[in-house]
Formats: C-alpha cells, structure tokens, sequence
C-alpha cells in the first residue's frame, strides 16, 4: 500500500506529455497567422508537445504533413483541411494506426465520418448570411451590382460563404452578383482579380463581397488607383474582422466585415486532452462570432485581440 501510494506521487509516474501533429493550411490571411500562433502558444501553455507543419496552401503537402505524423507515431492529428474532399484515404491510414484526428477550421467532405472525431470551427454559411442581411438593410437601390472575392477553391469557407450570401439574396431581384471569381484569400490575389473586375466592370460595381478581409484589403487599393473611393463608390463587405480590417473601416474604406474567430488554440488543446482520456466529444463545436461596421470600429479596436 505505502509503495503505491509513493509511485503515484513521484514523477515519474506522472501522466506522459502528449504529443499533436496539427498540419497547418499556411500562411495566406491574417487571420491564419493569428490561428497558428493562438495554437502555438495554447500547446505550450498546456503542456503539449506541438509538431507544426504549414502546407502552403497545398493538399498534397498537407497528407504528406499528416502521413508523417502517423509515422512518428504521436498522440493525436489535427489539422485545418485546405480543401473539403480527399482526405479518405489518409485518414483510414490514422485510422488503421489508431491515432484520433480533429479537424479544426475547415471541415470535410467524406463517407465515412467515423475518421475523426470532432470538428471545431466557425459557422462559414451563417457568415455569408450575416454579410448579405447587412448588404439588404443598408445598401438599397434599383439593382445592385456586386462583385465576389471567393476564398480558396473547394475550401469550405468558400463554398459555404458563396452559399449563406447567395442563400439570403435569392428572390430579391435587384441584388445580382456580376462577377465571382477566386482570390485565394491573399492580398496580392484579392488586388489582381478587383483589378480585372474594375476593368470589366468598371463604374457599375456597387458592391464588393469579399470572402476574407486579406483579398478585401487588396481590392481596395485597386479600387483606390481605379480612381475610385472605396466603401463610398463601392461598398466593401468582407469576413473575418482581423485588425486590417478595423484599420480600413476606421479610413471610411471598409463598411462591414463579419467576424470569424481564429482563436482556436485553447479550445483545440482541451480537445486533445479529453480525446486521449477518451471522454465523448459532440461531432461539431462552433465557434461564437458577431458582426463589426465601420461605426464602431474605432470604439471596438483596442478590444481586439487578433
Ligand atoms: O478557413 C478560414 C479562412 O481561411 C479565413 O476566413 C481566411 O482568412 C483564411 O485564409
């Protein structure tokens, strides 16, 4: 008895340090810098053994990511899936070497959703909604022309941001988007495609709905050199609500942008923690978010944290 009592306190016999492989989607938004560095530090602060890698934005570099975690054999996989299909066979490999996976961020397409265990993230299709009810109280007129920046093709927030907006606007006849094409949620696309749209479009465009506020802060500046006031001649809308964001609506060039929260870190850890205890876990954890305009942007920055 006194033996016993003497091993479970000494640590040696204290509970092994876990291990997470969490294959990252890259580096291409602000709001991803601020995800990656919200689970860093959570993993450090829970005592968790992180390995990171970042796939820029490639599925094949992110199953390569995750076939070398299984490899070494750690804990538990997470990963923010760039794209929703195709994941099957990796994970039935996790599967086969019993390792649980969480997805976080993004979800998946799959048949089978015994291969991971939960998916904690924002509501993508309620985001898109959120964007086209403010677009209907505020931006009125005979017909409204709008452009769309959309995210990463066949990502989730892509598709499901396309779809709550498209969702709301349906049946209201004067609200048409003209143009719809992908900036790959980054500045430097976001700018690129605005600046082909502008030069199709040019003065007709009323409205831009930007799937990110990266590609919205780059379509700006082509609206700026177009000759044009941003969030005064086109109204900008946009996703996210990162500190850029506040920044543009705080100089009158953004109007709306709907938050999405990339604070993941503390919460993905505690999932880790009750995967490997084996607690149940609900399939789907949403993130809270709300909504931010340009009114009170600057009553709001201090407060934000990303
Ligand atoms: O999956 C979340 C999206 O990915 C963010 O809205 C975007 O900024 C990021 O690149």
């Amino acid at each position: 008895g006194a033996a016993l009592a003497l091993s479970l306190t000494t640590p040696a016999f204290a509970q092994k340090k876990l291990t997470l492989g969490f294959a990252q989607v890259g580096a291409e938004s602000e709001w991803r810098t601020a995800n990656t560095a919200s689970i860093k530090d959570a993993a450090a602060k829970a005592g968790i053994n992180l390995k990171f890698s970042d796939a820029q934005q490639k599925q094949e570099n992110q199953i390569k990511a995750i076939r070398s975690y299984i490899a070494q054999k750690v804990d538990v996989i997470a990963f923010a899936p760039v794209v929703t299909t195709g994941w099957d066979t990796v994970l039935k490999e996790a599967k086969a070497a019993k390792i649980p996976v969480v997805l976080t961020d993004r979800s998946i397409e799959t048949s089978d959703p015994s291969l991971y265990v939960t998916m904690i993230g924002s509501d993508f299709t309620e985001e898109g909604r959120k964007a086209a009810r403010w677009m209907l109280d505020n931006v009125k007129g005979d017909v409204v022309h709008i452009v769309e920046l959309q995210g990463t093709v066949g990502s989730a927030p892509a598709i499901e941001r396309k779809k709550g907006f498209e969702e709301v606007i349906a049946g209201k006849g004067s609200y048409k988007i003209i143009r719809s094409q992908t900036g790959d949620f980054t500045r430097a696309k976001g700018k690129e495609v605005m600046e082909a749209f502008l030069k199709a479009e040019g003065k007709k465009i009323n409205v831009l709905y930007a799937h990110n506020d990266d590609m919205a802060i780059g379509a700006i500046q082509a609206i700026e050199e177009a000759g044009m006031k941003p969030g005064k001649d086109v109204i900008v809308i946009s996703v996210d609500a990162v500190k850029g964001a506040f920044e543009a609506m705080m100089a009158g060039k953004m109007n709306v942008s709907v938050e999405c929260n990339p604070l993941l870190g503390p919460q993905l850890m505690d999932i880790v923690k009750d995967v490997v205890a084996g607690k149940p876990l609900p399939k789907r954890i949403n993130t809270k978010e709300g909504i931010f305009t340009a009114d009170i942007a600057a009553k709001e920055f201090p407060n934000r944290k990303y």
